[in-house]
């Protein structure tokens, strides 16, 4: 067979591929409470790493990590973040589990092992297409490295701490906590 002819083939065999992918995505509908398939996971996650300008994936937290900064980020997280990510970051939460994609386990690899810059980056801007806000503008620099700060903390968070957090919650509608 001519060169043009196998290439030809493959490109049509590859339509045909992709077109019967989106049809199953479409037949499954666009409920949020569905899980991710892998395609769709791997696709998010790769296009969410690209997105992150190199400058600032290299960024360190410029604050120490202290118990007041570790403090700060926590009290601003159990106001503005836990009604999606839970005080332990687990999101485990009405809003978390209605959304899709979910907020991820905070305290797994998946998030600790990104870079300072990367969350930084993440908290700043949002995530497109998801329940993720951007906070730039409502939060100022060092709040959003706090936040970092404690996000860091989320694996090894006390008992007592999430006790205290709970204190911070938004406690109702009318809160001013509108994010
Ligand atoms: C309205 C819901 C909502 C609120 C409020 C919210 N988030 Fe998120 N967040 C999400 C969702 C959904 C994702 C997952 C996005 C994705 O998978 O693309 C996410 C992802 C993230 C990530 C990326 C984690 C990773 O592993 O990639 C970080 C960091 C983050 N949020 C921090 C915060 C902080 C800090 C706040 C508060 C200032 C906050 N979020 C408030 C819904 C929310």
């Amino acid at each position: 067979m001519k060169r043009w002819k196998v290439v030809s083939l493959i490109l049509i065999a590859l339509a045909i591929a992709a077109a019967g992918y989106g049809v199953t995505l479409v037949r499954r509908g666009f409920s949020a409470l569905d899980t991710p398939s892998a395609i769709e996971e791997l696709a998010a996650t790769t296009a969410r790493k690209m997105a992150v300008p190199s400058e600032y994936r290299q960024l360190h937290d410029p604050i120490a990590p202290s118990t007041e900064s570790i403090r700060g980020g926590m009290e601003h997280f159990a106001y503005h973040c836990s009604p999606c990510h839970a005080n332990d970051g687990s999101g485990h939460t009405v809003y978390g589990k209605g959304l899709y994609p979910k907020p991820p386990d905070m305290r797994a690899a998946g998030t600790q092992n990104k870079s300072d810059g990367e969350l930084y980056y993440t908290i700043e801007n949002g995530v497109r297409l998801s329940g993720m806000p951007a906070f730039h503008g409502t939060h100022t620099v060092p709040q959003t490295w706090r936040l970092v700060l404690f996000i860091r903390h989320l694996p090894q968070i006390t008992p007592e701490e999430l006790n205290e957090m709970n204190g911070w919650n938004p406690k109702n509608e009318a809160d001013p906590a509108h994010f």
